[in-house]
């Protein structure tokens, strides 16, 4: 059995990618195969916790008495996220959130025109979820992830500080066998002042030992 470090927290997570719509037909969207979220979800829930998990299209089953909200955009997490904190008291961003949207969303079918060559399309920049969970009154133990191909610690810390963040989990996306769409990762988690290093493992094993720090963390901070 799990150890129960996590009994009767309230915990949100945002797992997968999301899906902007240019059409009806297409749209933009970026690799997350919501693996990393899924299994923080499962095992929080183990560890006693309850869980809400809001997810955009991923091809997982809901693990075990988990509350799952799906979602296509990241407007619809933001407005899903912004809800949820009603009862959350760990908030973990696992999402990989497209930056920005198209700005418009066309009614019809986008058609190939005759001799234009060059197609230009206007994006405006989507909310950043987690920086304004992290912003609200009474705001939840916020737990990021940092995805990165260099400089790893400087970005993560950076993004610690600008996001209000308690804890950030950084991978380094540019090591192969780890990361997204992979059934391993290593991570290296941040707080302001300490550093905890996961080293390659099962996602599952390193989701549970990820929540093992956050919920030392969380309980030191209260
Ligand atoms: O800034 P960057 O996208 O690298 O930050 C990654 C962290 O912020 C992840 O925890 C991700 O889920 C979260 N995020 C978010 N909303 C966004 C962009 C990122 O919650 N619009």
């Amino acid at each position: 059995a799990e150890n129960q470090l996590l009994a009767n927290v309230n915990m949100t997570i945002t797992a997968g990618p999301t899906l902007e719509a240019l059409d009806p037909v297409r749209y933009i969207s970026n690799h997350s195969s919501g693996k990393m979220g899924f299994s923080l979800a499962e095992m929080a829930q183990k560890m006693g916790a309850n869980v809400t998990l809001i997810s955009g299209p991923v091809n997982l089953k809901t693990p075990k008495d988990v509350q799952r909200i799906d979602i296509s955009s990241a407007l619809q997490m933001h407005q899903e996220s912004l809800n949820s904190l009603n009862q959350c008291d760990i908030f973990i961003a696992c999402a990989a959130v497209a930056d920005y949207r198209p700005a418009n969303i066309e009614t019809q079918k986008m058609k190939k025109q005759q001799g234009v060559d060059d197609l230009t399309i206007q994006l405006v920049k989507n909310p950043d979820i987690i920086a304004d969970v992290a912003s609200t009154e009474n705001a939840p133990f916020c737990v990021g992830f940092a995805a990165e191909t260099e400089h790893v610690e400087r970005y993560a810390l950076d993004k610690l500080k600008r996001k209000k963040l308690k804890l950030i989990a950084a991978n380094d996306v540019a090591k192969s066998g780890q990361g997204f769409n992979s059934e391993k990762n290593a991570l290296t988690v941040f707080s302001e002042t300490e550093r905890f290093a996961i080293t390659l493992a099962d996602k599952k094993l390193v989701a549970s030992q990820l929540l093992t720090i956050i919920a030392q963390q969380y309980s030191q901070s209260r």
